[in-house]
């Protein structure tokens, strides 16, 4: 085991010594890779920003057919269909007080969750994915579930946001029963065993 361990360091510093030269005169343009590398990186995550935000926009104009029966208000009644407005990350059928389907009620037994990847197969063909489902629609193209689900990542963020930075900021309690610790029974070893008392003074 030490043998080749020793053998497979010499190996790795012979490596090493012969591409030194090589690193050294690669530095350069390495660092100028990376350079390059970096920039091309934040102009790509800059666009893909830009893509989501656009893709939002579209998704705000396709949730009009969801509209139909949907709202997004989470104090809204009389509902013909549970509100988006917190829906990514959502369980499904947990809106209390809606009567759901018997399908999506065995959804949320069997603890299907609405995330983006849920929501991308349900919004295909929801009779498909669900059949049985109260949701009378026959679904959406793929650039528009997309586009629809951007829109609703966007209002369950800005819904959790708002829920996370309560108008009442958290306060402690004005009256709290101060906490006793009990005293402690004494342990049975010392209950029992020899140091129970004190050994009694010698008597005159
Ligand atoms: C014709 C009315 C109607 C339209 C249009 C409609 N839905 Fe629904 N949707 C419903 C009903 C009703 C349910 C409850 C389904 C059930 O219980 O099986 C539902 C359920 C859902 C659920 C599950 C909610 C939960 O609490 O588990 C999601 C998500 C959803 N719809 C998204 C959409 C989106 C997105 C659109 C638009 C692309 C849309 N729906 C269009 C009627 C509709």
């Amino acid at each position: 085991m030490a043998v080749k361990s020793i053998r497979f360091m010499n190996t790795l510093s012979a490596c090493a010594s012969s591409r030194v030269a090589s690193v050294a005169s690669g530095r350069r343009s390495r660092l100028y890779a990376f350079t390059i590398f970096a920039a091309v990186m934040s102009l790509f995550l800059a666009s893909l920003e830009d893509a989501r935000a656009q893709d939002a926009k579209r998704g705000e104009h396709a949730f009009r057919k969801c509209l139909l029966c949907h709202v997004l208000d989470p104090n809204a009644t009389n509902l013909i269909a549970p509100p988006l407005h917190n829906v990514i990350g959502r369980r499904a059928a947990i809106v209390p007080g809606f009567a759901y389907s018997e399908i999506m009620t065995l959804a949320r037994e069997k603890g299907l969750i609405w995330n983006a990847d849920a929501l991308y197969y349900f919004l295909d063909k929801p009779e498909d994915f669900m059949p049985g489902t109260y949701m009378a629609f026959a679904g959406l193209e793929e650039q528009e579930r997309k586009d629809v689900i951007a829109y609703l990542t966007k209002i369950t963020d800005a819904y959790n946001a708002q829920q996370k930075s309560p108008a009442v900021p958290f306060g402690a309690p004005k009256s709290m029963a101060p906490i006793k610790v009990e005293p402690k029974a004494p342990s049975p070893s010392l209950a029992n065993g020899k140091a129970k008392s004190p050994p009694a003074p010698p008597r005159p």
